[in-house]
This record gives structure tokens, sequence and C-alpha cells, in this order.
């Protein structure tokens, strides 16, 4: 599959997943338990930072330093961000939890934008034989972290947690 295809559906995904930690914030919010956060943040981990995050660390950055290191470097403190944020979601009381989720929600809504943005304008620099090579990276990335059942196992646990809260 072409690459910046790849990023954008695992973006979907990405904020299919931060949909779900809404729902939980405001289930919170409400005073109720949510029973799912502890599944959802077990996604999060899974998909996004060991998944797609990896993509992108691994595969693509060390590729896009060339055109702006700076903008690279903005975008793994991002990932930094966000991965203490999931820690504090974790370990937080729940008004500590739902504050979190929320900040969580809005960084990686920039940082997706950003990225679609910047992935974009790169990509219209890059040859194909490293639009290739990036493709392959993806899929070996994909294969290592997402097990057989590949990315449709996590839009299918995307839309089993949502449909579980009814919404
Ligand atoms: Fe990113
Ligand atoms: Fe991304």
């Amino acid at each position: 599959m072409d690459w910046l295809k790849e990023i954008y559906i695992d973006h979907g995904a990405v904020e299919g997943i931060n949909g779900l930690l809404m729902a939980c914030s405001k289930d919170l919010a409400k005073g109720e338990e949510s029973a799912r956060l502890d599944d959802v943040l077990e996604l999060a981990h899974a998909f996004t930072e060991l998944c797609h995050h990896a993509k992108e660390e691994k595969v693509l950055f060390p590729v896009l330093r060339s055109q702006s290191d700076i903008q690279v470097c903005r975008l793994l403190n991002e990932h930094d961000l966000g991965k203490k944020l999931i820690r504090k979601i974790k370990e937080g009381e729940k008004d500590e939890k739902i504050r979190n989720i929320v900040t969580y929600d809005a960084l990686l809504k920039a940082h997706i934008g950003k990225e679609n943005r910047f992935f974009k304008e790169c990509g219209q620099k890059l040859a194909s034989a490293e639009q290739r090579a990036l493709s392959e990276g993806f899929a070996r990335i994909d294969a290592d972290t997402l097990g057989p059942g590949g990315m449709d196992s996590i839009l299918g646990r995307i839309t089993g947690l949502k449909a579980g809260m009814g919404r």
C-alpha cells in the first residue's frame, strides 16, 4: 500500500481510539465507572505507541530528517509528551484522568494535522525507490506488532469497544 495512504488510515484509527478515550472521560465526569478505560488504554499502547509511532520513529522520520530536522524533532517531542500523558491517565485519580485525556486528545489532534501536512509535502520530494522502502518498512512493523489479524483486528477492536459503550 502507498505509505501516505497507510499513514492516513493509521491516523483515522488513532482518532477512533481517542474518541473512545473521550467517551471514557465523559463517563468519569458523570461519576460513572469507566470499565472500558483499561481496554482503551491497552489499545492506545498496542496501536498508537507500538505500531503507529514505531513506523514514524523507526522508518519515516529518519528519511524526513533531511527535509526538516526541526519539524521531526518537534513531532518526536509530541510523541514523548503523549506517552507521558498516557502514563498520567493510567496512574492518576479521577479528575487527573479526565484532564489528561482531554489534553492528550487535543495534543494528538493537532499532531495529526501537522503530520498530514508535513508528510504530504515531503512525500512529493521523495524518489519512488524511497517511497517503496517506506511501504516495506511499514509492512514489517505491522507484521511485528499487530499479529496475524493486522490492521483489520485493530479496526474491529475499535468498533467493538465503541459498540460496547453504546455510542
Ligand atoms: Fe506522530
Ligand atoms: Fe502519526
